[in-house]
């Protein structure tokens, strides 16, 4: 198996470090399931994947990739069991409050994507201070998905877009591709280079519609509480092996 480089860290090994993906996408699937299999409430499989991701994104700056994106939760994901939904909420709460108390010393910049209008103000805060905090940090980036939908994005920025064709301030025959993805929630951030999605599930499930159209997919039936360093190595090494041809030959 490929290892990599650590830019950090002695960690990881070593590798073609150079190769890396700009951006890693991943939608962490598989919670529940992982919670069923040992007995447990639904709740404890979202604690188990929260501490997956903490464990993926530490590794994610010590090998020196620059962006993570992670689907944490959709906008179809509402039609869960409140409760459900209620748990999931407190877990990220609980992870970016602890995140702001650590994010300068552990360098990490962290932003959430997603429409964030009908969250309580207190969460809304923490999202706030969390991204002032990121734009005195230069490094490595997570991003987390949170009520995100890819449609939805995609709406809203058609949307604003009009808008602004109605007051003159653009007109319809300027949009191209990089106007339209100065709209998105993703405005900034390159596209993803792997998307990686475990638990078995072969779909796309909503995620990163637009940033996805030249992006190399990753399948495996881990399960997101049990996905660690070594099946992202593996994600990684099978990416390098990939010819990426964009449409050419
Ligand atoms: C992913 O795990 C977390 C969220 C969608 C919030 P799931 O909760 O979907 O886990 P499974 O797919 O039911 O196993
Ligand atoms: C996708 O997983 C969303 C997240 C991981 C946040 P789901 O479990 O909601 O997706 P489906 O229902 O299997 O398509
Ligand atoms: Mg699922």
């Amino acid at each position: 198996m490929t290892l990599f480089h650590s830019k950090k860290k002695s960690t990881a090994g070593t590798g073609d470090f150079n190769r890396l993906p700009r951006h890693i996408a991943i939608i962490m699937d598989g919670n529940g399931r992982w919670a069923q299999r040992r007995g447990l409430p639904r709740t404890a499989g979202h604690a188990a994947g929260a501490e997956a991701f903490r464990t993926i994104a530490t590794y994610c700056r010590d090998i020196g990739l620059p962006y993570l994106t992670v689907y944490a939760f959709s906008t179809e994901n509402w039609s869960r069991p409140p409760e459900e939904v209620a748990a999931i909420m407190r877990l990220l709460e609980k992870y970016l409050a602890e995140a702001i108390e650590k994010m300068e010393r552990e360098n990490m910049r962290l932003r959430i994507l997603g429409d964030l209008t009908p969250l309580a103000p207190e969460f809304r805060d923490l999202v706030t201070r969390t991204n002032r905090i990121s734009e005195t940090l230069h490094d490595f980036q997570a991003n987390i998905c949170l009520n995100y939908g890819g449609r939805d994005e995609i709406l809203k920025a058609a949307s604003v877009f009009a808008s602004e064709c109605l007051e003159g301030k653009r007109s319809p025959s300027s949009l191209t591709p990089e106007l339209f993805s100065s709209y998105l929630t993703t405005a900034g951030l390159p596209d993803p280079d792997l998307i990686i999605r475990p638990s078995g599930e072969i779909r796309v499930s909503n995620f990163l519609l637009w940033q996805s159209a030249y992006a190399e997919y990753y399948f495996t039936d881990t399960l997101w509480p049990d996905f660690g360093k070594e099946e992202l190595n593996r994600a990684i090494a099978d990416f390098q092996g990939r010819s990426r041809r964009f449409g050419g030959i």
